[in-house]
């Protein structure tokens, strides 16, 4: 192996972790694709409202998916998402697209396509990719395997303070409400559930700073590397 070879970091948690934030980092400090899957699924739900589709007529929003594209748009601050090439960025993150996604996201035929979707986004290049299956299922040979925790108390203060930041009204306990709600949908789904793959390195971000999740994982990048010299 050389030191140069494609590198693949997978970071899986539950909602609001800080997944996409660290992500965004450290694709930017190693110079890696990243890749949200998270918003693809997001993208996909907010077709289905959009064209009105019943979230559990899996065949429709099936033929849906098969038809759209979505598609991601590096620039200077982040990362652009475009649906059918519309950019979709700050849509996608509604209040009511993030309670609808998590039916759409237990699809397994939706699954099914958008894995393979993000297999090829990631194919030929070292990827920073952040979901709930990246290192079970999307990447399950990842190189660089990390689990990102915080507790809900601490996640849901986290969304706060960036709605407020970004100067949309917000109500704590209904934060909490929803985060809680959300994980037990992501880990009671049938269809790759949220777990952690056993060779994945958890981190319990609670008491962390930005910076210091950032800098754990990329010693963990190093590690690797100096490992497979
Ligand atoms: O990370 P996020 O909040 O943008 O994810 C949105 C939804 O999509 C969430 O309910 C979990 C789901 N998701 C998933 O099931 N698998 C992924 N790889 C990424 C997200």
């Amino acid at each position: 192996m050389t030191t140069n070879e494609i590198i693949r970091i997978a970071i899986d948690g539950p909602a609001a972790a800080g997944k996409s934030t660290v992500a965004k980092l450290i694709a930017d400090k190693l110079d890696f694709v990243y890749i949200d899957t998270g918003a693809m699924y997001r993208a996909l739900t907010l077709k289905v409202i959009q064209e009105q589709i019943k979230f559990d007529n899996e065949k429709m929003i099936t033929e849906t998916l098969t038809n759209t594209k979505i598609e991601f748009k590096a620039v200077s601050d982040g990362q652009l998402v475009f649906l059918d090439d519309i950019d979709v960025t700050a849509k996608i993150r509604s209040t009511e697209v993030s309670q609808a996604v998590s039916h759409i996201a237990q699809l397994a035929e939706v699954r099914k396509q958008l894995v393979r979707r993000q297999q090829l986004l990631a194919n030929n290049h070292s990827v920073v990719m952040d979901g709930r299956d990246i290192g079970t299922t999307v990447l399950p040979d990842a190189e660089v395997k990390v689990f990102l925790i915080a507790s809900v108390d601490e996640r849901a203060q986290r969304r706060h303070d960036e709605n407020i930041k970004n100067g949309f009204s917000s109500d704590l306990q209904i934060l909490k409400e929803e985060i809680a709600d959300r994980d037990h949908r992501d880990e009671n789904r049938k269809e790759s559930p949220l777990t952690q793959a056993k060779d994945a390195v958890s981190i319990d971000t609670t008491a962390m700073s930005i910076d210091e999740v950032v800098e754990k994982i990329i010693k963990l990048v190093t590690d690797y590397k100096n490992k497979a010299r």
